[in-house]
């Protein structure tokens, strides 16, 4: 390394210093790290390796021999393929021959994984067991030595998450307390979650962006989103005031979620709303999940479930539970309900100003056909290229994205700031503690876990090789 480079590497690792102290003690952002591209750089040596990164559900790839293509980060393609076993395996999707990618396409069913240079093949468990002319082969060469080279996956309620680095805690350790709120949306089925094929949508904008919004802004709601109110989508309730009062948990690990439910004082107001407001589940799901949350996981569940509930598993992994008015079937005013759904929504990094957006739908398996039905209608509603919110939101992303990009920015660093001022003290949590690692805050606009987030990137990005 120059004298020069190893100079900018220095004040680069000081900047982050500065700015890590910045957002946990003043609320306060340089603009020009969202989207820097050294910044993006050291991601892919810091970040990304490290972290679990979601690349989907096991209901996705339900039998021996199914397979999806998923990515890490920006760069590390992974397939994931149930063996003859029945067990999940991810490996790189990458010949270890030459280094060819195996698989070009998304999904799919094979026996067996065979590269199209050369023609090695591989089985589902991974391993070799094709190499032609291997009789020309050098005696030593053995190809029980030459398997695909498997990364670790680890599952939680389902989803399946990849880490690259062997040496990284546990995927439930790195959840934490965080666990047992997410438990309430992904295990509350007896027989769990399916999903749905996914959407992907490619975005002029840093990841960041979206992931901090995801993370926890229910600030913005209220103005980018008041569309959908205005086209019937959503109960009168205006100004969603009812968001204020949620509960926001937070997690010192960057993971969020909130609770938000209707304001108080507008129930007792507008009582004869009320049935409109809180969407209409399917039985089964209510009893399922009342046998397989404990009790104080179903009350948090049943008070809150009358809105929405969204947060991101750090870091970029969003959650959406949400709900939609559907034509011909809601109408608020006579007290007839919106429809909820689930969505799970990927934020993939392929530059410092592009990312990939995939959205999934999930489902409780032991839902009624009709209830998935409207459920899958409410979800591409509201999400996704066409839907009625995700567009509005995309506009916001791609603006500061710009923003952090322009030369003021990147030249006075220090005076074109990010501020997120809105906090709140916390509030008893639901759970019982184990790792001491989370906080619960009665107010749903809170700007506090927008910090965590940062802080938790920056303590990536300042330690380790
Ligand atoms: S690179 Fe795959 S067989 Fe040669
Ligand atoms: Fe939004």
């Amino acid at each position: 390394m120059s004298s020069q480079s190893a100079k900018v590497d220095l004040n680069l690792m000081e900047s982050l210093e500065r700015a890590r102290d910045s957002i946990i003690t003043k609320g306060e952002l340089p603009l020009w790290m969202i989207s820097s591209e050294s910044l993006y750089q050291l991601e892919l040596r810091k970040l990304w390796p490290r972290t679990w990164n979601f690349v989907g559900h096991e209901s996705e790839i339900p039998n021996p021999g199914n397979y999806m293509v998923r990515h890490v980060g920006p760069r590390d393609s992974v397939i994931i393929v149930r063996g003859d076993d029945g067990r999940l395996r991810a490996f790189l999707n990458q010949c270890v021959h030459r280094g060819r990618k195996l698989s070009a396409v998304d999904y799919g069913e094979t026996k067996v994984f065979k590269c199209p240079y050369h023609g090695w093949s591989y089985n589902l468990q991974g391993r070799c067991i094709g190499v032609p002319f291997i009789e020309k082969f050098p005696k030593d060469f053995d190809p029980d030595k030459n398997g695909l080279i498997e990364v670790r996956m680890e599952s939680y309620g389902g989803l399946l998450f990849v880490n690259l680095d062997g040496r990284a805690e546990s995927l439930r350790d790195y959840l934490g307390d965080y666990a047992w709120y997410l438990d309430i949306i992904v295990k509350r089925s007896k027989i769990g979650l399916e999903f749905h094929p996914p959407i992907r949508w490619v975005v002029p904008t840093n990841w960041k962006v979206a992931a901090e919004n995801l993370n926890s802004d229910g600030y913005h709601i209220m103005t980018t989103h008041l569309s959908g109110i205005q086209l019937g989508m959503m109960p009168p309730d205006v100004n969603f005031r009812g968001l204020v009062t949620a509960l926001r948990v937070i997690s010192r690990k960057g993971h969020s979620i909130d609770f938000a439910h209707w304001q108080h004082d507008y129930i007792l107001k507008h009582r004869e709303l009320m049935p409109a407001c809180y969407p209409k589940w399917a039985p089964e799901v209510i009893e399922s999940a009342k046998s397989n949350l404990t009790t104080r996981q179903f009350e948090t569940w049943i008070t809150y479930h009358g809105r929405t509930m969204f947060g991101i598993i750090y870091p970029n992994l969003s959650i959406l539970h949400s709900f939609a008015g559907i034509e011909g079937l809601t109408d608020y005013a006579r007290g007839i309900p919106g429809v909820p759904f689930i969505a799970f929504r990927l934020l993939r990094p392929i530059r410092n100003d592009l990312m990939e957006w995939t959205t999934w739908f999930a489902v409780e398996k032991d839902a009624n056909p009709r209830f998935k039905q409207l459920s899958y209608r409410a979800y591409i509603q509201e999400t996704s290229v066409g839907g009625f919110f995700e567009p509005d939101d995309m506009d916001n992303f791609q603006y500061i994205t710009e923003s952090s990009m322009s030369l003021k920015a990147n030249l006075d660093g220090e005076n074109v700031r990010a501020v997120y001022p809105l906090r709140a003290d916390p509030v008893r949590p639901l759970h019982e503690i184990v790792y001491d690692d989370v906080e619960v805050i009665p107010l749903g606009i809170t700007e506090q876990g927008m910090r965590y987030f940062w802080a938790r990137y920056f303590d990536y990005l300042l330690n380790g090789d």
